[in-house]
């Protein structure tokens, strides 16, 4: 399963990079507000920043609304940088303006997914990535893992070759029942990779080794 980080925080990605897991990035409008970084020419070059620290993908979302306006704006974005991936709201433009861009070779990812029926719509229209959101469904006492199965069972029956990315990740447990399943793909904060890393036998085992070992020295 790759890792995506969900942030436009620099540091934060250096530090998921650095770490050596980092598959790509994922931001969003309100992902960027949160940074601070406003306005076209901005965000622009601070999508150019993520892909200098990131070696793999970074979607980068439209705002437009409308299919002309998407096809602008994703032209735009998708020229700026060979990693940026055109992220597109699951609304009948985004659909439209993704099968556009698939038969363009540009690379897609069709954000804001919240049934099978608009994961099957993604897949028709040729997304790289569909983008469920497992976090916002359990916030309204929906199972978001359970969407993640279901959409695995349509895709793996008709072989598409969308890969899966489960979005709105908020810790550990997501994503290791996302690996479960069978995601392609999570994107989570930060905390949610090195959460990961955390077992308090680890952290004893590994004090008790030091202490032998100064015990032998
Ligand atoms: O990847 C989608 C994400 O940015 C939304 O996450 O936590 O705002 O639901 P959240």
């Amino acid at each position: 399963m790759k890792f995506f980080i969900d942030t436009a925080n620099l540091s934060d990605i250096e530090e998921a990079q650095a770490l050596g897991v980092l598959d790509g990035v994922t931001t969003n409008p309100s992902l960027m507000a949160k940074e601070g970084i406003t306005g076209e020419t901005n965000i622009l070059a601070h999508y150019k920043k993520i892909c200098n620290i990131v070696e793999g993908d970074v979607s980068a979302e439209v705002i437009s609304t409308d299919f002309e306006g998407m096809v602008k704006e994703g032209e735009a974005l998708a020229a700026l940088h060979p990693q940026i991936v055109v992220k597109l709201p699951m609304i009948a433009a985004g659909v439209k303006a993704c099968k556009y861009f698939s038969d363009k070779g540009i690379r897609t990812n069709v954000t804001l997914v919240f049934s099978v029926g608009q994961a099957l719509l993604a897949a028709k229209a040729g997304a790289t990535y569909v983008s469920p959101f497992i976090g916002r469904l359990d916030d309204i006492s929906t199972d978001g893992l359970n969407l993640i199965a279901e959409i695995r069972q349509v895709y793996d029956n008709y072989a598409f070759d969308t890969q899966i990315l489960a979005a709105s990740v908020r810790h550990t447990m997501h994503v290791i029942d996302c690996a479960k399943i069978g995601s392609d793909v999570m994107t989570g904060p930060l905390s949610s990779i090195t959460g990961l890393l955390k077992h308090p036998l680890t952290d004893s085992g590994l004090a008790k080794f030091l202490e032998d070992y100064k015990k032998g020295n």
